[in-house]
């Protein structure tokens, strides 16, 4: 199964629980999801299923990976797991795969209060393969078909997810305008500032920027009480867990340059105007102060 080093293990895991081996395709420099081109160029006659990621909110180019796993027969299962809510041209991240997983992990743009996911597909048979997965296998109650799991979402979760469900597109259309508003106080610094898209495209669960002194801005940051995130350090080809696949460094250099570089910014809803200006205000502190 095909899919990004430049993503969250679980997506990989998930690939190795099933006994499947997880192939690593590099990712497009711009959006920092999977770039179609290469990914076409790892298809092999094993290759069963592409996994392409919405990292940090950006929808995957999904016209060019349909078309590429559709002439191949391959299955495609994208990771909508940062990107809930997100849309390409009026149609849903998510829907356009065989299936789609979505996560609500507390800090997920729809968060619960522990863990929960959900998995939508359009596909009838797969649907009720997936409940029976989540109850242990079971349609019916101490009859197992399958060797399942124990994944249901539990009573507390669906609650607080079925309140803050009806305030998800207000949420992220604040995102977009708060990344917006970051993108245009940066534009001239010696960043990559994160691509919006077209609307909808990007829910921005995260604000994501490139730069060559990441560590250095990061303290910076610190110091004036203003908190990043680094997502991720390390390509999942270089993982420990993945040494077995022989992968070395350099074989996947854009997810790895990103890996280098990257840095999160501030992101959430309420974040105020103020607040806004305040972050953009520092960081071009940092780059003033060093004369760029
Ligand atoms: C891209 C991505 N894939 C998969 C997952 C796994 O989701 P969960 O932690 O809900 O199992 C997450 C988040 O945790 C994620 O960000």
């Amino acid at each position: 199964m095909i899919t990004t080093p430049y993503t969250f293990f679980a997506t990989a895991e998930c690939v190795s629980r099933l006994g499947a081996k997880p192939v690593f395709v590099d990712i497009n420099p711009i959006t920092l999801t999977i770039d179609p081109e290469k990914l076409e160029q790892a298809i092999t006659s094993r290759t069963k299923a592409v996994i392409p990621v919405h990292i940090f909110g950006r929808a995957a180019d999904m016209s060019a990976i349909m078309h590429i796993a559709s002439s191949h027969y391959l299955f495609v299962v994208e990771d909508a797991c940062q990107s809930i809510g997100g849309e390409i041209q009026g149609k849903k991240l998510g829907t356009f795969g065989n299936a789609g997983a979505f996560s609500f992990f507390p800090t997920k743009n729809l968060g619960a209060y522990g863990d929960g996911g959900l998995v939508v597909t359009d596909d009838d048979k797969l649907a009720e393969r997936v409940r029976m997965l989540r109850a242990h296998g079971s349609k019916v109650k101490y009859h197992n078909e399958l060797i399942g799991y124990n994944s249901r979402l539990d009573e507390m979760q669906a609650a607080v997810l079925r309140v803050k469900l009806g305030h998800l597109n207000e949420w992220n259309n604040r995102r977009r305008e708060i990344a917006l508003e970051y993108n245009k106080l940066l534009k001239d610094l010696p960043l990559q500032l994160p691509d919006p898209g077209d609307k909808g495209e990007h829910v921005f669960h995260l604000y994501t920027i490139l730069t060559e002194d990441r560590e250095e801005l990061r303290a910076y940051l610190k110091s004036r009480g203003v908190e990043t995130g680094v997502y991720y350090p390390m390509p999942l080809h270089l993982q420990p867990a993945y040494a077995d696949l022989g992968y070395c460094r350099g074989d996947l250099s854009v997810s790895e340059s990103a890996c280098e570089r990257n840095l999160s910014l501030p992101m959430y809803p309420e974040l105020t105007n103020e607040q806004i200006h305040y972050v953009a205000q520092a960081v071009r502190g940092f780059f003033e102060e060093r004369g760029a």
